[in-house]
């Protein structure tokens, strides 16, 4: 079973509250999600594999560590994961990003895919799927699905809330999957929004509501 990581720092909770006040505008929440999704990508990268290297301080020749793992791909479910993306290249500046474009259809719930870009390689690379929202999972899985069918075996989800119902549903599809995420919320409503979520992140992202 994929493990659940609630990421509950001071600072991440004081931004939440900031995105979930209905009062505030595109603007300030595009800037605080990304301040968020910088603080994930923190935690998230706690445990990148090291290996040692020899460098040469000004005074002795010593051996430190570097960053050994595997090549990090940024995907972001379109489109709101696009929001979380320049939060997390601040902390994985030569990460490349891969995009999955995904919605949910607002009668059925179900996942549509319209587009999906990867870079080459996906087995040998590291992915951070990030989408503000795992409320049914349906995206999630979808989208972990598509990459897996392009050969990526190394993922992890990373989110700014989640509802239990999608917890349940993401790690039931995909048990190799850890997710990491800002907020462990309440549950559902009938309507499959998050509460006391958000509302709808994408919409508050790009003005769109
Ligand atoms: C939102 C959100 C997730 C999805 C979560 O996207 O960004 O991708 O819903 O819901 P689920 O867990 O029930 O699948 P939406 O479909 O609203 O598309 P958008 O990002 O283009 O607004
Ligand atoms: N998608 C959103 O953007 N918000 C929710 O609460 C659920 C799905």
């Amino acid at each position: 079973m994929g493990k659940l990581q609630v990421i509950d720092h001071p600072l991440i909770q004081h931004k939440l509250t900031i995105i979930r006040d209905k009062r505030t505008g595109t603007k300030y929440f595009r800037e605080v999600v990304n301040e968020i999704a910088r603080l994930l990508a923190y935690e998230v990268s706690r445990e990148m594999p090291l290996e040692d290297v020899e460098i040469e301080t000004p005074l002795v020749t010593s051996t430190q560590k570097r960053l050994a793992g595997k090549k990090v791909v940024i995907v972001p479910i379109l489109r709101a994961g696009l929001g979380m993306v320049d939060g997390m290249l601040d902390l994985i500046p030569a990460a490349k990003v891969g995009h999955v474009g995904m919605y949910r259809d607002h009668e059925t719930m179900e996942p549509v895919e319209y587009f999906i870009k990867m870079p080459s390689d996906l087995p040998e690379r590291e992915l951070l799927v990030v989408d503000p929202m795992l409320a049914t999972g349906g995206s999630a899985v979808a989208a972990i699905d598509a990459l897996k069918k392009r050969g990526a075996t190394n993922i992890k989800f990373v989110c700014l809330v989640a509802a239990p119902e999608g917890v349940k549903v993401l790690q039931d599809a995909h048990p190799d999957v850890d997710i990491y995420t800002a907020s462990l919320d309440e549950k559902l409503n009938d309507k499959g929004y998050i509460l006391p979520g958000l509302g709808d992140a994408g919409d508050r992202l790009f003005g769109t509501l």
